[in-house]
């Protein structure tokens, strides 16, 4: 129900590591500032939560960057704060400071309050997005729909925004795990909810983006993020066959547990730009497809420099994985970041389609 009439299936494809034509390749953060129509857009909606929470918003948005670029795959325009917003924090944002929360929760009281909020209420407009923009779509490239990780959820959650220390959510781990792993079961009911939602919707990928993994040490990394992207990768109805919607899990700074992500059940592993991919394919032996791995920087290069990087990242995957590019997703290791150039994206975007041809 959810594949059929797709026009271009590779980025689907290379996530079941069947042989496809072309490397796929899409961008994390595709849709947003550096490009003018977005900011045009945002003008227009007032602030970024008024755009997110428009359905026909979030789908002009969502399409932009494919008018421009021949990217493999659409995500969601979106937020993976929507979850603890509905939950009743209170998601604000600072202009040049990033998202706040009125309401962190910072103690087991706190915690203990907390409930699965109803994806077809609170976050209707989501699952709006997800059929309209599927609709517009027209079957063109699948559509991805995401949700952040149950850790770099319940970051923000405690810390109340961005942080660089992680002082007070460390602290609650060290001083009072149990009531930690309440927030992080909660926090993992919500977001298998809500990606079953969004799939019910129409997504035909599913991404979770454990933005803040990598600030843990690896010992509370097996304790407080592994065990939950493994519960969501184990309970998260995903289908069987040409029909599964795949599951990425990408994580910043996870490279030290690559083994145990290519075992927890997930079909795929999304890496940063801190580990070679083929150090990556030859560590997960061909049990998971590999979505990434090109440094965001790249983008400030030359065209030569960048056509350059993005072959050597191709080559990296095929070395790698037995001499085959089955498997890869092409990405950035992270995200793309407002002052880049979209004619640099273009470019990107036609080495990797070139230099992969079979
Ligand atoms: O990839 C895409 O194109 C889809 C859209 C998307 C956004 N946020 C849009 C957005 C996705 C997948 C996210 C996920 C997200 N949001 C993450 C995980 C991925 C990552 O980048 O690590 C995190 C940690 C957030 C939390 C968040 N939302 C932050 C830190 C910010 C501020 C960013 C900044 O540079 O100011 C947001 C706001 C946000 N989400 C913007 C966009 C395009 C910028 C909004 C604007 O000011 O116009």
């Amino acid at each position: 129900m959810n594949v059929d009439r797709l026009k271009n299936d590779r980025f689907l494809r290379a996530l079941r590591r069947e042989p496809v034509d072309r490397t796929p390749i899409w961008l994390m953060r595709q849709a947003g500032r550096y490009l003018p129509e977005y900011r045009e857009t945002r003008r227009r909606a007032g602030s970024f939560l008024a755009m997110a929470q428009n359905p026909d918003i979030a789908c002009e948005i969502t399409l932009q960057p494919l008018a421009r670029f021949d990217l493999d795959a659409a995500i969601l325009f979106s937020d993976i704060l929507t979850i603890p917003d509905a939950m009743g924090l209170g998601l604000y944002f600072v202009e040049g400071e990033g998202p706040k929360f009125r309401d962190p929760v910072r103690d087991a009281a706190a915690i203990a309050k907390l409930g699965v909020p109803d994806m077809e209420r609170e976050l209707r407009y989501v699952m709006d997005a997800v059929r309209t923009i599927r609709a517009e779509l027209d079957g063109k490239v699948p559509l991805i729909g995401f949700s952040g990780s149950p850790w770099t959820l319940a970051c923000y959650m405690v810390e109340g925004g961005g942080s660089k220390d992680f002082a007070r959510i460390k602290a609650i781990a060290l001083n009072d795990p149990q009531a930690l792993h309440a927030l992080l079961s909660v926090n993992t009911d919500a977001v298998i909810a809500y990606l079953s939602a969004q799939r019910a919707a129409g997504a035909q990928a599913l991404q979770v983006f454990d933005t803040w993994g990598g600030v843990l040490s690896p010992a509370m990394y097996r304790e407080f993020s592994l065990p939950y992207l493994t519960r969501i990768a184990a309970e998260l109805e995903r289908g069987a066959g040409v029909e599964r919607t795949p599951l990425i899990l990408f994580g910043k700074g996870n490279s030290a547990h690559l083994e145990a992500l290519a075992d927890c059940g997930t079909d795929a592993v999304g890496v940063d730009w801190l580990v070679e991919l083929g150090e990556a394919a030859r560590r997960t032996g061909g049990k998971v497809a590999l979505q990434g791995n090109l440094d965001p920087a790249a983008l400030y290069g030359s065209p030569e420099a960048i056509r350059r990087e993005a072959r050597r990242a191709l080559d990296s995957y095929r070395d790698g994985n037995a001499g085959s590019r089955e498997g890869h997703v092409f990405n950035l290791g992270h995200g793309m970041s407002p002052d880049m150039d979209p004619e640099h994206v273009a470019v990107l975007v036609d080495e990797v389609h070139r230099y992969s041809a079979r």
